[in-house]
């Protein structure tokens, strides 16, 4: 809402995640066609919560909009590669490369970025969020796929954005968490913004 999202597709591997997600949609649109059928004065008299100060200054969306403007599906990212057409002006790839990785090795991370450059409209935004190569090595040994692919994983999370920019093609990188203040203490990881 506050980036005038007018519609959003979550997707994951895991039904259950999926599941979830689902429930909480349900919960907080609820919420919010209750706080939409408050009267003008009920609502002012109860003003003291942080969402109804902040949908004083925002565009509302109502509960029912929610539902319809929010989706999420079941989906390996790694399927359906093609055809893949621009349909996205932003896309959030949040914690997600270490699993590719580990899982699909080198090719599979390389059919991600292609991917998601593809679904990417001109002029469109990849966030991009990777893990680092500690974290892999902490989980290598999850399962016997990944165990076997991290020996062979060439492209470390060091190198992602000279491939983003110069194999797959996005055109601009910024790292979004430079002079950041305020960001949570043990959750400092870099974020990427590449624009295609
Ligand atoms: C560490 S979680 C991050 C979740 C979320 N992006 C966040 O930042 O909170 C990584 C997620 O990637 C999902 N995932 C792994 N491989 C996937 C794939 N091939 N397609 C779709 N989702 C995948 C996992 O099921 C898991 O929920």
């Amino acid at each position: 809402m506050k980036f005038f999202c007018r519609s959003m597709v979550g997707i994951d591997i895991d039904q259950n995640l999926v599941e979830r997600a689902k429930r909480n949609l349900q919960r907080i649109a609820a919420t919010k066609s209750a706080i939409t059928s408050l009267e003008p004065c009920e609502a002012e008299s109860s003003k003291g919560t942080e969402s109804l100060e902040l949908s004083k200054d925002q565009p509302t969306l109502k509960g029912t909009d929610l539902i319809e403007s929010v989706k999420f599906r079941k989906e390996n990212v790694l399927e359906k590669l093609q055809p893949c057409s621009p349909e996205y002006d932003t896309i959030l790839c949040l914690s997600v490369t270490k699993w590719i990785h580990l899982n699909w090795g080198d090719s599979g991370l390389i059919a991600l970025f292609a991917k998601m450059w593809h679904l990417l409209r001109p002029g469109g935004i990849l966030v991009l969020e990777p893990q680092p190569w500690v974290s892999y090595q902490r989980k290598r040994r999850v399962s016997e796929r990944a165990a076997a692919n991290f020996k062979d994983i060439l492209m470390k999370p060091c190198y992602f954005p000279e491939i983003l920019l110069d194999k797959i093609g996005f055109r601009h990188m910024e790292n979004a968490t430079n002079n950041l203040q305020g960001s949570v203490v043990g959750f400092n990881r870099p974020i990427f913004v590449f624009r295609k």
